[in-house]
C-alpha cells in the first residue's frame, strides 16, 4: 500500500526508528466520530501550514473496498466474518494520495487514481471501517505509510491511535470526546442541515455500538494517551475547542503567526 500527499516528494531511509523519522512536530487529536476532531485537525493544519492526516479516511477506504470486493456484508454494522489473508492483500494493493481542498476544508482522496469523494463519509462506510480497523495485519499495513507522513513537514494527525500507537513522541496530544447524546444530535442536526431524513434512536445506537467497538478491540484500542489533554466538546462550540486546542499546543512550544 502507498499513501501520496503533495510534498512527499523527500527520499526517507528505511532503517530509521520511528523517534529519528519523526522529525516535525505532531499534533495528535484522537477520540470517537462527532466529538469534533475533524474540524479542530483542519482548523489547526491551516493556521500552522501543517499536513493533515485523516486516518479515519484510510480505514474508510479499507472498508468500502472490502465490502466491493464481497469480503464485507451490505449493512453499515451487520458483524461477518471477515477472511484476514484477502484483507490484507486488499489493502496491500491499495494507491492513495490525499489532496488538500481550500474550497470544501476537507482533503479529497485518490484511490489508485479514483476519486473516492464523499463516498466514504457516510455512516455505512464507517461501521465497515470499523468492522476492518480490528484486524491487527490491517494496521500494522497502514501503520508505516502513516508515521512517514510525519517525516515530511509538520503534521495534525486526526484518529483513534494516534497518540498512543502511531505517534507515542508526539508533541501535543488531545483526546476529543463527547458525551454519545451529544454526538447523535449532531449527527441527526447535520443530516436535517443537509435535507435528509434522521433517525435519532438509530443513529444514537449506531454510535454506541461504533463506540464499543473501537473501545474494546485488542489491537489499539481507542483510548486517550497518558499524556494527552482531554477534553469534552459535549457543551462547547467548534471555536471554543479550537481555542483550548491552541493554547495547548502554544503551551507545549507550537509557536502559531495568528
Ligand atoms: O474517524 P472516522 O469516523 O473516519 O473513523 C472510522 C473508523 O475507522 C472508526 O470507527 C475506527 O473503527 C477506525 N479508525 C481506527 N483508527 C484510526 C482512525 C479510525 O481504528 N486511527
Amino acid at each position: 500500500m502507498n499513501v501520496s500527499t503533495p510534498d512527499n516528494a523527500l527520499p526517507e531511509s528505511e532503517n530509521k526508528s520511528q523517534d529519528q523519522r519523526q522529525r516535525y512536530p505532531v499534533i495528535c487529536i484522537d477520540g470517537p466520530s462527532g466529538a469534533g476532531k475533524g474540524t479542530v485537525t483542519w482548523r489547526l493544519a491551516q493556521a500552522l501550514g501543517y499536513q493533515l492526516l485523516d486516518s479515519g479516511a484510510l480505514y474508510r477506504i479499507v472498508g468500502l473496498k472490502a465490502f466491493e470486493a464481497g469480503l464485507i456484508k451490505p449493512g453499515a454494522d451487520v458483524e461477518c466474518e471477515i477472511d484476514g489473508l484477502k484483507l490484507l492483500k486488499l489493502t496491500q494493493s491499495l494507491e492513495i494520495d490525499f489532496i488538500p481542498n481550500n474550497e470544501s476544508g476537507r482533503v479529497d482522496i485518490l484511490v489508485n487514481g479514483e476519486a473516492v469523494g464523499e463516498k466514504v463519509r457516510n455512516e455505512t462506510v464507517g461501521g465497515y471501517a470499523s468492522q476492518v480497523a480490528v484486524f491487527p495485519e490491517v494496521r500494522t499495513a497502514l501503520l508505516k505509510l502513516q508515521q512517514d507522513m510525519a517525516t515530511r513537514s509538520g503534521l495534525v494527525a486526526d484518529g483513534r491511535d494516534m497518540g498512543t500507537v502511531v505517534f507515542p513522541n508526539a508533541d501535543v496530544k488531545v483526546f476529543l470526546t463527547a458525551s454519545a447524546k451529544a454526538r447523535a444530535e449532531r449527527r441527526v442536526a447535520q443530516l436535517l442541515n443537509a435535507g435528509q431524513e434522521a433517525d435519532f434512536e438509530a443513529i444514537f445506537t449506531t454510535i454506541k455500538a461504533r463506540d464499543a467497538r473501537d473501545e474494546n478491540r485488542t489491537t489499539a484500542p481507542s483510548k486517550p494517551a497518558e499524556d494527552a489533554l482531554l477534553l469534552d466538546s459535549s457543551v462547547l462550540d467548534a471555536d471554543t475547542v479550537y481555542h483550548q486546542v491552541k493554547k495547548h499546543c502554544q503551551e507545549r512550544g507550537v509557536f502559531f503567526d495568528y
